[in-house]
């Protein structure tokens, strides 16, 4: 849940450093830090809060000639958020960089303060310096070089990490190892570049090799020596991506607010190739994946598991298959049935997700076949999984996931279809529906001017309360759950989502007119049904939002949505309503939109 880069080579090394960490930002901001050792000589710089902190500390200084750096950006996970904890960990003569959390840290830093090592953070990270040294001052040994050691190091790690080490024992190299949390390397020239993703080096590198788990090895001399259990490896560089533009605001004021904007036009790239005159193909996709598939098991995690949910009511509707959901962090300890006959499909924006990843590797230990709706290619994920459907919605970099949710659900329609096709459960007269509607898609995406002042309007009287209720049914529950999911998101407001049959139940005890209710409430499904648990609510007073095309008399606030008599036209234009409330009460209340407090992009640790 952090962010690394690294870099060897002539260049001004500070620069390189900082760039990188801004772009990663998004993996965690509680404090960063950087490494160099050029000309023997060592510097480290660390700061808490925000990069431009560091950026300030380290004004002053710059780094000149050959020389090898690493650097850090943090999301807490061992100890607080201070400067001790920051990354780069230091040992006597060594730092590393690491992300990803070992997991066998407490034995290991016992052992190593039992032989004398002074700690002096919380880390779990820093038993991976102080293992390196211990490991290097062995016997004084001349073949136990620093390369030695640190193969000594990586064996001893148990966890997930992505870990980079420089030691003045040997100033010219940077040692790297990879398992479970993601590190790429890039090229150029004799310039060697590492990172957590691959925007960091984006316009300095231009290839770039994905490291595999299990993959270590350190870069010398503008070379890479790679290695895994079998020994030394043989890679193959790829072209690197060159295009950054799309993760510039392109002057909204908040990435948040451009993704939301984004959605209309990057919708049309989801379906492009897929959505075609009479059918669905996904040319990704070998059709016998579905041979021998009578079920279907979707886990994921937050934002991407609310489509899912809403997927299940489109496979079963659809395509007449059995579709189940797993919150992923749940499903790996439940010890769950897995029946071959059932095809997993994981779904994540940032294909790095910790406990979706591993509930992946448990579908495939058990023989599944398994399929990743991702927007990240060459992520974990998609590198795991045997089939993979990119989402296309392009870098996201707000925190609270917008258009990678749209592109979800969309891909996930796509495919309940192409699922439909293949079994023959769906006629050619719904097909042709289907596909009108998924044409009309970007249309009912469009932000207009006169819904986004209205939003900004409305805000302002839902600041207070003592909670949201977003309720909905059907496909409209899952959209509830992640109305309310962004709006505590970004506005640190209590908000739930529940269907709305599911009120008198329980939560209508809370009903009350400091209760704010956002009531989804779309013409084309169950309409009366929704109609009357919202009257329940009104009776029992509380303050309401309508989202409907339909005008309702009781409503407090009502925002007119364009009638279709597709639901998931509706789905999609309340979807964006629901965006921009919690946007703009984000806005009102003066919170951080695009990085929330205690959040993080990729959530990479269990
Ligand atoms: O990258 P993933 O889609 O796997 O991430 C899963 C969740 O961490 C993510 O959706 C999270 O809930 C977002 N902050 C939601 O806005």
């Amino acid at each position: 849940m952090c962010g690394i880069v690294g870099y060897i080579g002539n260049n001004e090394k500070k620069e390189i450093l900082l760039d990188g960490l801004q772009e990663l930002e998004y993996r965690g901001y509680d404090s960063a830090g950087i490494a160099i050792i050029e000309n023997k000589q060592l510097k480290n710089f660390k700061a808490v809060g925000r990069l431009k902190n560091l950026r300030e500390k380290t004004k002053d200084y710059s780094s000149e000639g050959f020389g090898v750096s690493i650097g850090h950006t943090r999301w807490a996970t061992h100890g607080k958020p201070t400067e001790l904890n920051a990354h780069p960990h230091m040992g006597a003569y060594s730092f590393v960089v690491h992300n990803g959390i070992i997991e066998n840290y407490q034995a290991l830093k016992k052992e190593l303060q039992a032989e004398g090592a002074k700690f002096l953070s919380q880390t779990d990270t820093e038993t991976i310096v102080h293992l390196f040294e211990k490991n290097h001052k062995i016997n004084n040994n001349p073949n136990n070089t620093p390369w030695k050691a640190f193969q000594d190091t990586i064996k001893r790690l148990e966890g997930a990490y992505a870990t980079l080490l420089i030691t003045e024992a040997d100033e010219q190299s940077i040692y790297f190892a990879k398992n479970g949390s993601p590190m790429l390397i890039g090229f150029k020239d004799n310039d060697i570049y590492f990172a957590s993703s691959d925007t960091p080096i984006i316009g300095k590198a231009t290839e770039v090799y994905y490291l595999e788990d299990g993959e270590f090895g350190y870069a010398h001399n503008g070379k890479l020596h790679l290695f895994n259990v079998d020994g030394q490896k043989k890679f193959t560089k790829q072209a690197l991506a060159t295009d950054k533009a799309m993760a510039q605001k392109d002057g909204y004021r908040f990435f948040m607010e451009k993704e939301i904007y984004e959605q209309s036009t990057v919708m049309n790239d989801t379906m492009m190739g897929r959505v075609l005159d009479g059918k669905i193909d996904f040319e990704e996709l070998d059709p016998t994946l579905f041979d021998n598939i009578s079920n279907i098991k979707i886990c994921a995690c937050g934002t991407s598991y609310h489509s899912a949910l809403a997927s299940s009511y489109l496979f079963e509707r659809l395509a007449k298959i059995p579709c189940q959901i797993e919150i992923a962090s749940e499903f790996r300890y439940k010890e769950p049935l897995l029946r071959d006959d059932t095809l997993f499909i994981t779904i994540s924006q940032s294909g790095e997700t910790a406990d979706t990843l591993e509930a992946l590797k448990m579908a495939k230990r058990a023989g599944l076949k398994s399929l990743s709706i991702c927007n990240v290619d060459n992520s974990s994920i998609v590198r795991e999984s045997d089939a993979a459907v990119l989402t296309r919605a392009g870098i996201e970099k707000g925190v609270a996931s917008t258009k990678a949710f749209a592109t979800q659900t969309m891909v996930l329609w796509m495919l309940a279809i192409y699922v439909a096709q293949a079994k023959k459960t769906i006629s050619k007269e719904v097909l042709e529906i289907e596909l009108l509607a998924m044409r009309q898609t970007p249309k009912a995406l469009l932000v207009k001017e006169e819904l986004h002042s209205k939003m900004t309007r409305l805000s302002k009287r839902y600041l207070h309360g003592h909670g949201f209720f977003f309720i909905g049914r059907d496909l409209f529950f899952p959209l509830a759950l992640e109305g309310a999911l962004k709006l505590k998101e970004i506005s640190y407001l209590h908000a739930e989502g529940y269907p709305s049959g599911e009120m008198k139940h329980g939560p209508i005890a809370l009903a009350d007119a400091e209760l704010f209710t956002i009531a989804l409430m779309p013409k084309s499904l169950h309409y009366d049904k929704i109609k009357s648990n919202v009257e329940e609510l009104c009776a029992r007073d509380v303050t309401l939002l309508a989202i409907s095309p339909e005008a309702f008399d009781l409503a407090d606030d009502f925002v007119q949505t364009t009638y279709s008599s597709h639901p998931m036209l509706e789905f999609f234009e309340m979807m964006v309503v629901t965006q921009l409330l919690a946007l703009e009460i984000s806005v009102r209340l003066g919170n951080d939109v695009d990085m929330p407090r205690n959040l993080a992009k990729s959530v990479t640790v269990e």
